[in-house]
């Protein structure tokens, strides 16, 4: 029997522009991985809405987020990339996992914690399901590996352990899958809070894969650091200058002490715009292609309803396969 390639699954949310940590956390590694992995990259609109959206700007996200991914260098040939709302099986099966998923799991969640307390006034029950749907997600396609940054590790170790429940009830279902998280730039820590994680919520200290260079600039110049003066990696003390470092290896493939000797004796007002300049650059080319994609929308909709068509033939299987373990009359 011929072996099937693995398969990989990973999505970002259409709630804000794409970011330096979900270029880095996410989209980077999936541009490694399309070579030797049958990939799904979706935009996850039913995420999104967890949190109030705008309608048009929900609409016209979700597409320059696919133009985004195709100038990052992912091939709509290679992948399959859809609009997760086109595909109706991420919610059926999301409702039959929420089935298998205790209420205790869900509370101990870091993110719905967090977002709750940001969100007080609008704690919906789909805030609190996310990780479920998120879980159907990632088993529809029997996913081997899902590339996320840091954040999202306890989301895909929920989703484990619903596949592993499921599968000691009705035996052998899913595939279980693991967390790819890169070594570098898993976590990317806000500007002007370097103790929190970079978040498209917080705008001050983000930076948009879409933002022109001199903002890009700007936004670097500002970054909160300590006191000090020595460029060197320290995450306990210099939390700042630690992440800087780490962005700026990342985006230039330097190893930490290559950049720490690049910058010996500089101080910061060197270091901060060269880190300003290493995104500038890294995000030029992206930004240009994905303005020139944006242009040609027929193309786009061919893109994410081809996706959706392949994405969709792959997901009745498992569905089907669920239903009927579970005791569904077949249609
Ligand atoms: P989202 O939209 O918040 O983030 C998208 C991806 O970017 C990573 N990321 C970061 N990585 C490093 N540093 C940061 N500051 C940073 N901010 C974001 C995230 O870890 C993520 O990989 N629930 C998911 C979306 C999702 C999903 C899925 C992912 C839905 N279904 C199935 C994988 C598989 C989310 O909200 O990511």
């Amino acid at each position: 029997m011929e072996e099937r390639r693995k398969r990989i699954f990973s999505g970002i949310q259409p709630s804000g522009e794409l970011t330096l940590g979900s270029y880095m956390g996410a989209i980077r590694n999936w541009v490694a991985l399309q070579e030797e992995y049958d990939c799904l990259y979706c935009i996850v609109d039913e995420h999104a809405i967890t949190v109030r959206q705008d309608p048009a700007q929900l609409r016209r996200r979700c597409v320059a987020q696919l133009a985004q991914y195709i100038a990052c260098g992912l091939d709509p040939e290679k992948n399959i990339m859809f609009i997760q709302s086109h595909v109706p099986q991420h919610a059926e099966l999301a409702w039959i996992l929420g089935c298998y998923t205790q209420f205790g799991e869900l509370s101990r969640m870091t993110q719905f914690k967090a977002k709750s307390q940001q969100h007080a006034d609008n704690i919906t029950a789909g805030l609190f399901t996310y990780p479920v749907l998120m879980a159907a997600d990632i088993l529809l396609y029997q996913a081997d590996l899902v590339p996320v940054g840091e954040d999202q590790r306890q989301h895909v170790e929920l989703t484990r352990d619903i596949a592993q429940r499921f599968n000691g009830v009705y035996s052998d279902t899913f595939v279980l899958p693991e967390a790819f998280i890169p070594k570098l730039g898993a976590r990317i820590m806000s500007l002007d809070d370097p103790t929190a994680k970079m978040s498209k919520s917080v705008p001050e200290g983000c930076i948009n894969l879409m933002d022109p260079p001199e903002v890009i600039m700007r936004k670097f110049k500002r970054a909160v650091t300590d006191c000090e003066t020595a460029v060197k990696y320290d995450r306990e003390n210099k939390p700042g200058i630690s992440n800087l470092l780490t962005i700026y290896c990342a985006a230039t493939g330097k190893t930490l002490a290559e950049a720490e000797a690049a910058f010996a004796g500089q101080g910061y007002g060197v270091f901060k715009p060269a880190v300003g300049e290493a995104v500038v650059e890294l995000f030029r080319p992206i930004r240009e292609e994905s303005e020139r994609i944006m242009g040609d929308k027929a193309y786009l909709e061919s893109v994410y309803k081809t996706g959706a068509q392949r994405a969709q033939q792959l997901a009745v299987r498992t569905l089907g396969k669920v239903q009927r373990k579970i005791g569904f009359v077949a249609r």
